[in-house]
């Protein structure tokens, strides 16, 4: 009974707690279409919940393949009796058939589309292995955007973000549509870094924002841990192993739950916290969360660093700030890498977009 009323508690404060992020108070009202596509998997059936809960969110569409583990229309049904302003549509598609010729109803009016539609990583396989099924996939889900709601903020989760987000990117480009629509989703890394520092430093995670710039990916997942207050104060001979843990936080996910998935549950409580970051900015006030877009912040055409969400999505791209020594030998590093990543993603689209 205890239990249950302590599991209560946390789902009356859920709203409250991405309220760090989106006060509900601030939304006029219910007024944004928001899509999950992959909306029945692990990340999305949590991730459509929570969006569901947001009070500026009036629509939810969940789409999935008709073979997913969970009918998306039940994924809908259960969600639609939540206590909150939003109505939740089920959209099940045929993956043998183009998806645009599937998804006008279900895009048609969004505001932002989340996508965590992929495969997952198994305990062996790096980010990168999932490109060819990954990318197929999600040029489906980008060319019905193109088609039905092209002026929606994309949200890409699917991996691997660093050649993924390029490759979408461009065949908006080639569609003459903005290419800032698309956007890396990569507040995971930030989510992680505060909780590793907050657990070294003993304050409390809402109170750390810790910028992580460069990609998503092994060492292209750069935290500068000196640009916040607290983490600033951690010695430097404690950083390395912080940031190593924090690259690695998403295989630490991948070896526990031993070829059964990666980060589901903290990816949607971290895809939430973006969307509820867009959709703060698309209702008039300007927020900030770390992405990955096309940017010219580095010699590199994709990049990660602090982006301000307004009206129209995508408002202002910030520069990296000042980095200590360490810092920027690591963006080096990441640089390296990330820029042979995203060259991947721009051959991908030179073929096939
Ligand atoms: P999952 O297998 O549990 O769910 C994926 C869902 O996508 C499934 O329900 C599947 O049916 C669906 N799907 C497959 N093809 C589809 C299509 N053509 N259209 C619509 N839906 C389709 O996987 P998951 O754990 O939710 O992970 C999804 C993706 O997110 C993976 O690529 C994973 O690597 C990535 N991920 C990214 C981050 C990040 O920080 N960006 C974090 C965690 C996971
Ligand atoms: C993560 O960081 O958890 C995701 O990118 C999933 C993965 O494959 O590690």
């Amino acid at each position: 009974m205890a239990a249950l009323r302590a599991l209560n508690r946390h789902l009356l404060q859920a709203p409250r707690m991405l309220a760090r992020h989106a006060p509900a108070a601030s939304f006029a009202s219910a007024q944004f279409k928001v899509c999950i596509n992959g909306g029945a998997g692990g990340i999305g059936q949590p991730l459509t919940m929570l969006m569901a809960m947001n009070e500026s969110v009036k629509e939810v569409s969940v789409q999935d393949v008709t073979m997913a583990a969970v009918p998306p229309a039940g994924v809908a049904a259960d969600l639609g009796h939540l206590e909150f302003p939003s109505k939740v549509v089920g959209y099940a598609t045929d993956p043998s058939k183009p998806a645009v010729d599937q998804l006008e109803e279900c895009l048609t009016g969004c505001h932002l589309v989340l996508v965590p539609a992929g495969v997952p990583r198994k305990p062996g396989m790096t980010r990168d292995d999932l490109f060819n099924v990954n990318a197929g996939i999600a040029k489906g889900v980008v060319e019905a955007c193109a088609k039905f709601c092209p002026d929606a903020v994309i949200g890409l989760i699917v991996n691997p973000v660093n050649s993924i987000v390029p490759a979408m990117a461009q065949l908006y480009k080639n569609k003459g549509l903005d290419p800032l629509k698309i956007v890396g989703v990569t507040s995971l890394d930030i989510v992680r870094a505060n909780k590793f520092v907050a657990e070294i430093t003993g304050k409390s995670p809402t109170e750390i924002e810790v910028p992580v710039i460069g990609g998503h990916a092994g060492v292209t997942i750069m935290p500068v841990f000196s640009q916040d207050p607290t983490s600033a104060t951690i010695s430097a001979d404690k950083i390395p192993a912080l940031d190593k843990r924090t690259q690695d936080g998403g295989t630490e996910v991948v070896e526990a739950k031993a070829g059964k998935g990666s980060a589901t549950l903290s990816m949607a409580y971290s895809g939430a916290r973006f969307g509820s970051k867009v959709l703060k900015g698309l209702a008039g006030t300007p927020t900030d969360e770390c992405a990955y877009v096309a940017s010219t912040v580095t010699e590199l055409p994709y990049f990660s660093s602090k982006v301000t969400f307004g009206t129209k999505g995508v408002e202002t791209i910030h520069g990296i700030g000042t980095l200590n020594s360490y810092e920027q030998g690591r963006l080096k590093e990441a640089m390296d890498q990330l820029s042979k990543e995203i060259d991947k993603g721009l051959e991908y689209a030179k073929a096939n977009c």
